[in-house]
């Protein structure tokens, strides 16, 4: 336990309840790690299986209509599950205003950041969090987050953060023609001709964001920042800072690489909607944030996502070509309630859906 509790419901109350987070714990400069955040053996980053000889493609999207490159984007989307854009038309200003917006919205008060707490929000689409569902975690993660889901502006105006909104809807709105750059290249390998009204709202009809925060953590090798998992979306798009510390697994195999962050870079991979609707031709691969003992991190993932109300399954184009599906049609809501149902843990959400 923390020196300053007396015992581990005090310690919860702080982080949960009182809105210090998981930060705020790490700012009273405790020595060592509360047995609460200690993570299972298994369910820590074993680093002897690190390779170091090998990266994650790196694609420069200068010239997006190059056959090279949308070969390069597909292969990388069915051999990694994760690349690096650079050259990819988000300004660079934009995204240092995100992360100094997550910065910011981090350094707030705790009585204001009480505010975004689910049981304190006005909205269940704002909503303050520290580990991943500390309700259903059996060991803590050593992270903070806010995620915000985008229903239109006038709801982000109205209950997001005024301290990161702008910059938040700014990202949302200038990472856009990438997105659709990135989709309409993946689904014509996929034998789809055009981004057009039919595909788009269940390749790209909703938006989430998260901002990340891994504070400094007094035994990072005895816990984690986010145990391994895949994303849910269709693709994210992911903004690091310079810190480190994202590991991917690679395909097939127990190795795991580093993500190098790279100056003014975007992080993209692909998440199990689209591993479902390419029937799994596309893969959602497993990564892992590890904590830091000498700084502080954050990141932002702007998650591209079906509408929680459409039906996701293995798309007809990809079928008619006589592949077995592997997935089975399950409605997007449901899919992503059963990952909120249960810890991180690698690929299994995916299950879910398979036939
Ligand atoms: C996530 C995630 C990676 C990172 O939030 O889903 O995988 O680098 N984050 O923070
Ligand atoms: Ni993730």
């Amino acid at each position: 336990m923390a020196p300053s509790f007396t015992n581990n419901k005090e310690l919860k109350t702080f982080v949960f309840d009182d809105g210090h987070g998981v930060k705020g714990l790490s700012e009273l400069k405790i020595e060592t790690l509360p047995e609460l955040f200690i993570q299972p053996y298994e369910k820590r980053l074993d680093m002897s299986k690190v390779v170091h000889h090998e990266s994650i493609p790196v694609i420069d999207m200068s010239n997006p209509d190059d056959p090279e490159v949308m070969k390069h984007i597909c292969d990388a989307a069915e051999n990694w599950g994760f690349f690096q854009v650079v050259n990819h038309g988000v300004p660079f200003k934009v995204l240092d205003d995100v992360k100094d917006a997550t910065k910011r919205f981090f350094s707030l008060q705790a009585d204001e950041k009480k505010k975004y707490l689910y049981k304190n929000c006005p909205t269940k689409n704002v909503r303050l969090v520290s580990s991943f569902i500390p309700e259903v975690d059996k060991a803590y993660e050593w992270k903070d987050y806010l995620s915000c889901f985008y229903v239109s502006d006038d709801e982000a105006f109205a209950y997001w953060p005024s301290v990161c909104r702008d910059q938040l809807l700014e990202y949302m709105k200038e990472s856009e023609p990438l997105i659709k750059t990135l989709l309409k290249v993946l689904i014509t390998r996929l034998g789809i001709s055009k981004l057009d009204e039919t595909n788009e709202p269940f390749l790209m009809g909703s938006r989430r964001m998260n901002l990340n925060y891994y504070p400094i953590c007094p035994n990072p090798e005895l816990t984690v920042g986010v145990g391994s998992h895949s994303d849910v979306s269709t693709l994210t798009i992911l903004l690091q800072d310079e810190t480190g510390g994202l590991y991917v697994r690679k395909l097939n195999s127990d190795n795991w690489v580093h993500v190098p962050p790279i100056k003014g870079s975007l992080t993209i991979n692909i998440g199990d909607a689209l591993q479902i609707m390419s029937n799994g031709r596309y893969k959602s691969i497993e990564h892992h944030v590890v904590a830091n003992a000498h700084e502080n991190r954050i990141s932002v993932p702007l998650f591209v996502n079906p509408r929680p109300s459409d039906g996701i399954g293995p798309l007809p184009q990809v079928i008619v070509r006589g592949e077995t599906a592997l997935y089975k049609h399950v409605l997007y809501s449901d899919y992503v309630k059963h990952f909120y149902r249960k810890s991180h843990n690698g690929k299994d959400t995916i299950e879910f859906a398979r036939v």
